[in-house]
């Protein structure tokens, strides 16, 4: 297990950890934008730099991106130097440049002493800060409908050819890793819509409520999920849990408590 040093402090973390773990560890506070503990490291954002040393490097440290850079055993690591700060300023302000109306990047601004964008204003203002996390956590789920587009200010997160994405399950993964809320989507009458799709919506068999497209089952059943993990919605199986468990604590057998239910 590495031993690392962390803004003076001494941390100890499982092999294969990263830098940004053991910083977190040793209480150290990184701003992360495209980090997500679900998700592989990617190193996309650049807010999470800190400089790095051995002893007996000789110079300055390195910079690099602690969210995926190994914590090797005898790392120093400076999560607030000047020369950290100073970088991270600039990525802040770039962002601010691309989207200055997003409550995240205009808190982040503020954070790193920013009032305003010192770099041209996108004309095009948008919420998508490029975190990648959505594009990720789609190809995570080996669906892979959505990808960036386009370079410069007008680069984006976008289906193929701008279309409702054939590959699209409707799961909502993408939105509901999107930091800042861009990616729109709503609920009606049974039918989800995102990404211009229309998704026809299954009930819990416990509540009835729409709880996940019809896409997203025939997903999961083509890749082995039970029937039966696929009847109820989180709530229902929260309840249902409780309920067996209450009926094991009386000493009712399950099967017992299944019936009566
Ligand atoms: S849409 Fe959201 S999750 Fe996707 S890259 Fe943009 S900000 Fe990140
Ligand atoms: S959080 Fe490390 S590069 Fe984005």
């Amino acid at each position: 297990m590495p031993t690392l040093r962390v803004d003076g402090v001494r941390v100890t973390v499982p092999a294969g950890a990263t830098v940004l773990a053991a910083a977190r560890a040793a209480g150290a506070e990184i701003p992360t934008l495209c980090h997500h503990e679900g998700l592989e490291p990617w190193g996309g954002c650049r807010l999470c730099l800190v400089e790095i040393s051995k002893p007996g490097w000789t110079g300055e440290g390195k910079i690099v991106t602690s969210c995926n850079y190994p914590a090797e055993d005898g790392l120093v690591v400076r999560t607030s130097g000047e020369r950290v700060v100073a970088t991270r300023r600039v990525v802040v302000d770039l962002l601010l440049a691309r989207c200055p109306g997003t409550p995240l990047v205009q808190r982040l601004a503020r954070e790193h002493g920013i009032e305003e964008a010192s770099y041209e204003v996108n004309p095009e203002p948008t919420d998508c800060v490029l975190c990648g996390l959505c594009t990720r956590a789609c190809d995570r789920m080996g669906v892979s409908a959505i990808a960036s587009v386009s370079r410069g200010a007008s680069r984006a997160i976008a289906p193929p050819f701008n279309q409702p994405p054939p590959d699209c399950i409707g799961c909502l993964a993408c939105a509901e890793v999107c930091p800042t809320g861009h990616i729109a989507w709503s609920e009606a009458d049974g039918r989800r819509t995102i990404w211009g799709r229309v998704f026809e919506m299954q009930r819990c068999e416990g509540c009835g409520r729409p709880h996940l497209t019809a896409a997203q089952a025939g997903w999961a059943r083509a890749r082995g999920a039970a029937e039966q993990d696929l009847r109820l919605c989180d709530a229902c199986k929260r309840e249902q849990l409780a309920r067996t468990l209450r009926a094991v604590s009386r000493g009712e057998t399950v099967a017992a408590q299944a019936a009566a239910s």
